[in-house]
């Protein structure tokens, strides 16, 4: 990977994290086990992931007065937040977050300024960056394809994590992008596949993503499973790194930060996976999503 610059063009949110017994079903009304605020959304953790990684990254979000606090923490982080839109306008997007007895978590977004941003804020943000620098991207914002086509046009590598995975992924003009990171749902659905739970059929997504999107590299994540990385090169597998899982939230983000610090710090795949495995275990350990991931030292 080339040494430029990374730009995570993404979403910030206001994380309200409920412990339950268990995730809410329809007509039922719960107590929480306890409330707390705490910073996320997927932009702001894969920066704060590539910071704590050692990366230097810039985080460009959209946001109203109330979630200045999220750049301030991102700051400590190592993280470059000059180029994040601060609007009296809008609010900061919110997560309603519930999390299980077993560490599994329900989400429900209110995107606020995630969705608010317009085709001149893209502009002056993308025009700090040029040929060879990376763009980083998930689902949370609007105006994805028109990011893509616009850092393409610069010279920038496209990354694109097509979560939450929704029916406006298939209208965005996928052969552009340089790497997906995808779970295992999303691989299958891009990939045309049914979901599958062995090896043998994680290896068959990765392949036939490869074959759909020849010029992209595919980073699968597969739960239990442990996670792909595949090219036209080959297909490399790393196990999971066994924990006990306290809170989900933020593991994939976690996932991608590190996966992307490790190859740039020169590491093989291989390396790569299993260095973004251990990162992503230890999110999973803690509650939270951004402050639950851990420093680079922590890691190695
Ligand atoms: O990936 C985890 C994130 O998803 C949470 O922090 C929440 O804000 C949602 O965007």
């Amino acid at each position: 990977m080339s040494s430029e610059r990374m730009l995570v063009l993404g979403s910030e949110n206001i994380d309200l994290v409920y412990g339950v017994d268990h995730i809410v079903r329809a007509g039922e009304t719960i107590s929480s086990t306890g409330l707390k605020r705490s910073a996320g959304g997927k932009g702001a953790n894969q920066s704060a992931a590539l910071g704590k990684a050692g990366m230097p990254v810039f985080f460009a979000g959209k946001i109203g007065r109330d979630g200045v606090w999220i750049l301030d923490l991102l700051r400590s982080f190592g993280v470059d937040v000059s180029l994040t839109v601060i609007r009296d306008d809008v609010d900061t997007g919110q997560a309603i977050i519930q999390v299980d007895a077993d560490g599994q978590n329900s989400i429900i977004l209110t995107p606020g300024g995630n969705k608010a941003f317009t085709e001149d804020e893209i502009d002056s943000i993308l025009s700090s960056f040029g040929e060879g620098d990376s763009i980083i991207l998930q689902n949370e914002i609007n105006l994805i394809g028109y990011a893509m086509e616009k850092a393409l046009e610069r010279g920038m590598r496209i990354i694109l994590n097509p979560s939450p995975f929704d029916g406006t992924i298939r209208d965005l003009p996928l052969d552009l992008v340089d790497i997906f990171f995808v779970n295992e749902i999303e691989g299958a659905e891009l990939a045309g596949l049914s979901e599958t739970d062995d090896d043998e059929g994680f290896r068959r997504i990765a392949g036939e993503l490869v074959r759909l999107y020849p010029k992209a590299s595919i980073v699968l994540t597969a739960g239990s499973r442990g996670a792909y990385y595949a090219t036209s090169d080959g297909i490399w597998h790393a196990p999971v790194v066994p924990c006990e899982a306290v809170d989900t939230t933020g593991a994939g983000d976690t996932f991608c930060g590190y996966f992307l610090a490790s190859m740039q710090d020169g590491l093989d795949p291989q390396a790569s996976l299993a260095r973004a495995s251990r990162a992503a275990s230890i999110t999973v350990s803690r509650p939270g999503a951004m402050l639950s991931m851990p420093l680079k030292s922590e890691v190695l």
